[in-house]
């Protein structure tokens, strides 16, 4: 898989969201395109972004039983989208009817990638509201081999674990790490982050940038120094 730079555009209009993509003249970046912007723009969104030649990372995180994920997943794949994910919560059952729909007539598919457990549910809230025992590290590593064993291509998880997910999940298994910040940037509300140099180090394959990129005084220049960062 190749490394690259996804810019998480969560931006809540087509307006705002074609004035960033318009500074970018030469680059063509990854775009990550979340609920947010799909649900206030509609399929029209990723066609649009598309045909500006980006690449897309459609961020929806489907969880539904496994006959409407399949027809979901269906519509998404004739959106001709590069990368989408769902919530491994939902079961083996549902990631392989997740595949099954995704899969075009010829044999291709977009890169299909898990959410384990979501950053925000603490090891608490797991075990207090949906009474999961185990440690949160050892649920999300088996959330991460689940997925790997229904036959997806890897998962959404913090920079400090991609190194842990290619070592039980192997190498070619892709990990696509949120929460990266410049050494000399603010940090936000992202707890535990890293540099891009840092996510590189560790082996990330893809990281996802927001608005390090986004909020920049000049997005072309933040995304070019995560470029050559993360992919040197
Ligand atoms: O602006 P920032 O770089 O923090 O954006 C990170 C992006 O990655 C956002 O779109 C956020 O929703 C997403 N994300 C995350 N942490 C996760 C999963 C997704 O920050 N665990």
């Amino acid at each position: 898989m190749g490394k690259d730079v996804i810019v998480a555009c969560d931006f809540s209009s087509k307006e705002e969201v074609f004035a960033f993509l318009d500074k970018f003249t030469e680059e063509k970046p990854f775009v990550k395109i979340g609920m947010e912007l799909y649900y206030a723009e509609g399929p029209e969104i990723v066609k649009e972004i598309k045909k500006r030649g980006h690449k897309i990372f459609l961020d929806l995180k489907l969880h539904d039983i496994p006959n409407t994920v399949m027809k979901s997943m269906r519509v998404l794949s004739s959106l001709d989208v590069d990368m989408t994910n769902l919530h491994a919560a939902g079961t083996a059952a549902m990631m392989e009817a997740a595949i099954k729909g995704l899969t075009k007539s010829d044999g291709t598919r977009p890169i299909l990638i898990a959410v384990t457990q979501l950053t925000s549910t603490s090891e608490d809230r797991m075990k207090n509201e949906l009474l999961i025992d185990k440690p949160i590290d050892e649920v999300v590593m088996h959330y991460a081999l689940n997925a790997k064993n229904a036959g997806l291509d890897g998962v959404v998880c913090s920079p400090l674990e991609a190194a842990k997910v290619h070592e039980k999940c192997g190498t070619d298994f892709v990990t696509v790490t949120p929460g990266v910040r410049f050494a000399d940037g603010e940090i936000g509300d992202q707890v535990r982050v890293m540099t891009p140099a840092q996510a590189k180090e560790i082996g990330s394959d893809y990281i996802v940038v927001g608005r390090p990129i986004t909020q920049a005084a000049d997005p072309v220049a933040a995304y070019k120094r995560c470029v050559s960062e993360f992919v040197g």
